[in-house]
């Protein structure tokens, strides 16, 4: 089954205080972007789609191998994702889409998402168990439910899908909503999404501090 990989990379990186857009951090030497292609391509799939702010295209196809392919994003991760997958060969039987946020994903995970789809799901993402006790609150801050914790889990990328699921469930996304992840798309399309393992290493790079802990991965800390 031949799989495109899509990374969202376009976002700016406000919240880690860069001095650039947050997929070309360097993170041991390597900008996040350049982690995360790699990562599709040893797990599995066989072309990537990077979206990428329109301003920074030079610098991101001067750090990505040959080959991978660079769109001009949109202004919310909704809109990145729909653009990069407008570039997917009709071709591809299946859609991986990762984000540039989660650089030390291990290619197992990829793996674990390409044999979910090749046994038929039309929608997977990787999984974590949820260990702190987790509530929702209102606008007070004031706490109106404790779902059972075992019932939940946190949700990580890359997520896997039928190509023709994604199109179909972008295609059917009113402009202008915007979600969170691609799962989420294709759920308010109706179609059910499975789940396969996540792993901790797949941690999403958002502030300073997660950074660190990267470079100490990276450095070979045991994640
Ligand atoms: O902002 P957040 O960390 O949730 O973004 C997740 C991923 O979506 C990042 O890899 C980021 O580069 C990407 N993104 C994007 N286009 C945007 C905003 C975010 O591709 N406009």
């Amino acid at each position: 089954m031949s799989a495109v990989g899509i990374v969202a990379a376009a976002g700016s990186g406000l919240r880690l205080g860069a001095d650039r857009p947050k997929a070309l951090v360097p993170l041991g030497g390597r900008p996040l972007v350049a982690w995360a292609v790699a990562t599709l391509l040893d797990g599995g799939v066989d072309e990537v789609v990077v979206a990428v702010p329109a301003a920074d295209r030079d610098a991101f196809a001067a750090v990505l191998p040959d080959g991978v392919r660079l769109v001009e994003g949109g202004a919310t991760r909704t809109a990145s994702v729909r653009a990069a997958l407008a570039a997917v060969p009709r071709e591809g039987a299946a859609v991986l889409v990762h984000d540039a946020a989660r650089p030390l994903t291990p290619p197992a995970v990829v793996a674990r998402v390409l044999d979910a789809l090749r046994a038929g799901a039309p929608a997977v993402v990787p999984v974590l168990p949820v260990v702190d006790t987790t509530v929702a609150v209102d606008a007070g801050g004031t706490v109106t439910a404790a779902p059972d914790r075992a019932t939940l889990r946190r949700v990580q990328t890359p997520q896997g899908f039928s190509r023709r699921v994604l199109v179909e469930a972008y295609d059917a996304l009113p402009d202008g909503v915007e979600l969170t992840d691609d799962a989420a798309v294709v759920r308010a399309a109706g179609v059910p999404v499975g789940t396969v393992a996540g792993d901790e290493r797949a941690a999403k790079v958002t502030v300073a501090h997660d950074l660190a802990l990267a470079e100490l991965q990276v450095a070979g800390i045991p994640g």
